[in-house]
């Protein structure tokens, strides 16, 4: 069983798919890590986020075991991930390592931003979760301000408003919901009743 989760920045998609995966016993993968591993890389060899062929270089060479490093979870990564995830040929480089993952023997559990239209477009379960970027800013304020990293909830609103924006209006693989997605607004639902929520549509779809 593969389960596609998608959804805009700091939506909860992340610790529901966690959730989900550990309940069901399924791998899980964090892809919007991969996408910040190239961009890391490529800030920690000096060269220019501009620079696609370079990006591109970057992905195709990714090794898995950067990806537990705490300095992914960083707000400048995932404003540099937004950037060279733009990039057709990162995308290109980073989807047959995503496939591969899917395609494991007892299915998986993906998170990300195209996982439900283009990583796996035939996933028995495709979830797009979202809530009101005042909502996804607050929590993101949250979760930074508990590792230490301190910035104004104004600044990371701007941040993910920007992000979001990127994300939703690049030509390739762009952040949008597969037509048939369940759409799940966790606004007003704590990370249990996401879980429920999400379990119950499932449950629902074996
Ligand atoms: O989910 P996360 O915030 O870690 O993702 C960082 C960035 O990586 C996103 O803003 C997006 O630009 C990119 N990304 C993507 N496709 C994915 C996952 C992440 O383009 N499947």
């Amino acid at each position: 069983m593969v389960i596609a989760i998608d959804g805009p920045a700091a939506s909860g998609k992340g610790t529901l798919a966690k959730r989900l995966a550990d309940h069901y016993g399924l791998p899980h993968l964090d892809t919007g890590l991969l996408y910040r591993a190239v961009a890391m890389a490529m800030l920690d060899a000096g060269l220019s986020l501009e620079d696609e062929a370079a990006a591109a270089r970057a992905a195709a060479s990714l090794i898995a075991d950067k990806l537990a490093d705490p300095r992914l979870r960083e707000r400048a990564m995932g404003e540099a991930a937004s950037r060279i995830s733009a990039v057709p040929a990162v995308r290109a480089a980073l989807l047959a390592l995503q496939q591969r993952f899917a395609g494991s023997a007892v299915g998986a559990v993906l998170d990300g931003r195209d996982i439900g239209t283009v990583v796996c477009p035939e996933a028995r379960v495709k979830l797009f979760i979202t809530a009101s970027a005042s909502e996804r800013a607050r929590r993101r304020h949250r979760e930074l301000a508990l590792r230490g990293e301190e910035t104004t909830l104004s600044a990371i609103l701007a941040d993910i408003e920007a992000r979001d924006a990127r994300d939703a209006s690049r030509a390739t693989a762009p952040l949008k919901a597969a037509a048939d997605a369940v759409i799940l607004d966790t606004t007003e639902l704590d990370a249990d009743e996401a879980f429920e929520a999400a379990k119950r549509v499932v449950d629902g779809a074996q």
